[in-house]
């Protein structure tokens, strides 16, 4: 039987916990210099997509931004749309809340995008869970899960209804709009629609709605389990498992040498959680000024404060059992005798592909073959960089195994996702 194809997609690494600013060779979130050596670098290496995240409030801490923040993230369709035009192949998506958000005017955007690009266009369609975010918005509330879900199906359904051009009028709980759409026919039909969000609710609107999930379920057992479950509810909306493709995101580092790789992600990690962001990232569990603690020592014999207002707002992890969570860091801390930031690095790293290119690229061709996923949303820690040695040793190992393309066989992202 032909191999699976593996799908590439490369998260821009702006305001994200991964994201190294510390290093020397690390350069502007912002300047369109660095969109634009990322986008032709992932070009070069044939990647299947670019990948812009949201964050749609600068986030805050006792009341503080956190100064990554502060230059925040660029609108996602500018920047795409200005991508669109110094590249030719590459799939562009960004992730666009349905929550804050109205269908025309985003549909509208979005099909822009999918016309400037020739088809490249893709729409990851997510729910936003702050109330937090929601005060940046004129309606200044926020709904709660259920009717988030609602508002993105109701709001998923009418911008397909406006992509296929002509007159369209959607009536539901949350909408009551009708108009007649000039758009049409659109390169690829509709932008690639890619879903985020883990609850039931979401996995089943990904199985009714969506061409692409990015799921958090990158290690082998845990991703089995979720694709198959996503996979298994694709048939009651007459879709077959093909159709709904799965691609968790993962970051990455290499050395020439296992031992190098190995030594290569500790120093990622140690960069990525600074003494000042382990305690940080301890404040959000324990809901207290935890500024006086040595990150370097052991970790508080205080419980976190379940009463008070949380103190870290507008950030996309959360901790719904602050005591319980607690409980478990100490265990584990006291268990393998950890500091305070060596719990951090151990509990809050994702999926890490490390070693020699060879090695790193076996992984990733595992991981599809053994169906934990169809492909990974990769992210670099560094920008712009941070895909170039990627690109220049991983990429032709899985070309030369058969599983990647050596070069692109399609001119739309809906082509590039179905080519095999
Ligand atoms: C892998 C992943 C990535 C996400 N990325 C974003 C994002 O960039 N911006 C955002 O506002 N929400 C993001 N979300 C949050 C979802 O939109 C959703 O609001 C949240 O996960 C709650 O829904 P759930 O209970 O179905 O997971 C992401 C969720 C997941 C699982």
């Amino acid at each position: 039987m032909a191999k699976k194809q593996v799908i590439l997609g490369a998260q821009f690494p702006g305001v994200n916990n991964f994201t190294v600013w510390s290093d020397p060779a690390a350069g502007s979130q912002i300047a369109f210099s660095s969109f634009r050596h990322f986008a032709e670098t992932v070009e070069r290496g044939k990647f299947d997509f670019i990948f812009l995240a949201e964050g749609l409030r600068l986030r805050e801490q006792k009341g503080r931004l956190h100064e990554l923040d502060v230059a925040g993230r660029p609108n996602t369709l500018a920047v795409l749309t200005a991508l669109a035009a110094v590249t030719q192949h590459v799939g562009l998506v960004g992730t666009l809340t349905t929550t804050f958000n109205e269908p025309y005017p985003l549909a509208r955007q979005l099909a822009t995008l999918d016309l400037l690009s020739g088809g490249r266009a893709g729409w990851n369609f997510v729910t936003s869970p702050g109330a937090f975010t929601g005060a940046n918005f004129r309606r200044g509330d926020h709904l709660p899960h259920a009717q988030r879900y609602e508002r993105a199906r109701e709001f998923v359904e009418a911008a397909r209804q406006i992509w296929r051009g002509g007159d369209f009028a959607v009536l539901s709980r949350h909408f009551d709009i009708a108009g007649r759409s000039g758009l049409g026919p659109l390169p690829q039909g509709a932008p690639v629609l890619v879903q985020a969000g883990e609850s039931d609710a979401g996995r089943e609107l990904a199985a009714s709605h969506a061409d692409v999930i990015y799921s958090r379920h990158s290690e082998l057992e845990a991703g089995r389990a979720f694709y198959a479950d996503v996979k298994g509810r694709l048939a009651r909306y007459g879709r077959r498992p093909d159709a709904l493709k799965i691609l968790p995101g993962a970051n990455f580092a290499l050395g020439d040498t296992e031992a190098e790789a190995r030594d290569k992600a500790a120093q990622i990690r140690l960069q990525q959680v600074s003494p000042r962001s382990a305690i940080t990232f301890l404040e959000q569990v324990w809901n207290r000024d935890l500024s006086a603690y040595d990150a370097e020592g052991p970790l508080p014999a205080i419980d976190p404060d379940v009463e008070a207002d949380a103190l870290s707002q507008g950030r996309a992890m959360r901790y719904d059992d602050r005591l319980a969570t607690a409980r478990k860091w100490r265990e584990i801390a006291e268990r393998d005798g950890l500091s305070i930031r060596q719990l951090v690095i151990r509990v809050t790293g994702r999926k890490q592909f490390t070693g020699t290119p060879q090695a790193v690229a076996l992984e990733i061709e595992r991981h599809v073959q053994e169906d934990a996923a169809d492909g990974f949303v990769l992210a670099p820690h560094l920008t712009p960089g941070g895909f170039d040695e990627f690109v220049a040793k991983v990429v032709p190992v899985l070309q030369d195994r058969g599983v990647f393309r050596r070069d692109y066989a399609a001119s739309t992202l809906r082509g590039h996702l179905w080519a095999a």
